[in-house]
């Protein structure tokens, strides 16, 4: 079985391939070009901690590699790639999230065309996609209006997935994520910032007053929703949230980190950004009837596995930051089979 995962050094992309890798079968090629959104020794870090001979790793920008070669044996492509971030999309940085959400996607999607071993596209969306809903839990035949550029760039690339898929019948599925977390969380991330924060003994930031609800998903059920997008039966250009099953505010997050931290946070608050959504939450209906995916990871197992990586992160040499990522919730959760 031949995988691309493109994004792989990255939070969510290195997560599933060490996952992707626990099948024998699996010979997966990672495609990432290392920007410097964050750190790039942290993206480096997470290729580290893939020891598999059954692992290739190229260096590129999808929108600069000769992609045909890259997809003459491929199976399966997972395309995680992409410039997170919601509140920084604004101004000059939209050129960025225009090349690497959009643009980036079309030119895969072109060379998917000629695959020709390809039988399943999956696509990262993102629960940016609605913006403020209409209604909670939002469904995907709601009409999307995001409020960021992040979000329309995501959509934009949603809406090329589909395209492919009706029109040339590349076999695509695309799943809005909705706000992941968990080890190997990105640095910009709320719960990586508070986490950070309150191991240091800082203020916690929060923006705006928040009461702003997120329906947090941790990352460990996004890898299984993506494993199973992989190989069940879905309609080319399906689209289906994942989300977390916990409504919850930033407020009500902080009071579960302090119960599982024994202490109390300081928090301070500055001003809302723009772009920053009041609520998110997606109904699950369709994903557990093609998948059979529902969300396992509660809010507070979720979070104790974020702040025991970040604890045994803080200890280990900076070399190697990221080297004990995988929990024991890893372990129990992630034993997809790929037959
Ligand atoms: C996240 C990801 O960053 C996006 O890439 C992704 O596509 C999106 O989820 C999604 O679900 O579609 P966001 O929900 O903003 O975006 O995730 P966080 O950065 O974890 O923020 C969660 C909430 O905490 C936001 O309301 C934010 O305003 C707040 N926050 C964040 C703070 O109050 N303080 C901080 O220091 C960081």
């Amino acid at each position: 079985m031949n995988i691309i995962v493109t994004g792989a050094a990255g939070f969510i992309g290195s997560t599933l391939v060490d996952s992707l890798l626990l099948d024998e079968s699996a010979h997966v090629t990672g495609v990432d070009s290392l920007t410097d959104y964050y750190d790039p020794a942290i993206k480096k870090a997470n290729l580290h901690a893939i020891a598999s001979d059954r692992f290739n790793f190229v260096e590129q920008d999808i929108n600069e590699t000769y992609l045909k070669t890259l997809l003459d044996d491929a199976e399966v492509v997972f395309h995680l790639a992409g410039q997170p971030g919601v509140r920084g999309s604004w101004g000059n940085s939209f050129e960025e999230y225009g090349r690497r959400n959009i643009l980036a996607t079309q030119r895969l999607l072109e060379a998917c065309r000629e695959a020709p071993k390809l039988r399943r596209f999956v696509y990262a969306s993102s629960s940016s996609v609605y913006g403020n809903a209409d209604r909670y839990p939002t469904r995907e035949s709601d009409v999307p209006a995001p409020m960021s550029p992040y979000g329309v760039s995501k959509l934009a690339g949603e809406h090329l997935v589909s395209l492919y898929a009706k029109n040339f019948a590349v076999p695509t599925v695309a799943l809005r994520f909705f706000t992941v977390y968990g080890p190997r969380q990105r640095p910009d991330m709320a719960f990586h910032r508070f986490i950070t924060d309150a191991i240091s003994g800082v203020p916690l930031e929060v923006y705006g007053d928040g009461n702003q609800i997120r329906e947090f998903t941790h990352v460990d059920d996004i890898v299984r929703a993506l494993i199973l997008a992989s190989f069940k039966d879905t309609a080319p250009g399906s689209v289906m949230n994942v989300s977390g099953g916990t409504s919850i505010s930033v407020n009500e997050v902080i009071s579960v980190l302090e119960r599982l931290l024994g202490k109390s946070l300081r928090v301070e608050r500055s001003e809302h950004l723009a772009g920053d959504v009041f609520r998110t939450g997606g109904s699950t209906q369709l994903v557990t009837d093609v998948l059979g995916w529902e969300p396992k990871v509660s809010i507070e197992l979720g979070l104790r596995s974020e702040i025991d990586w970040m604890q045994k992160s803080n200890k280990a040499p900076a070399s190697s930051p990221i080297a004990m990522a995988s929990t024991a919730i890893s372990e129990e959760l992630l034993t997809p089979s790929l037959d």
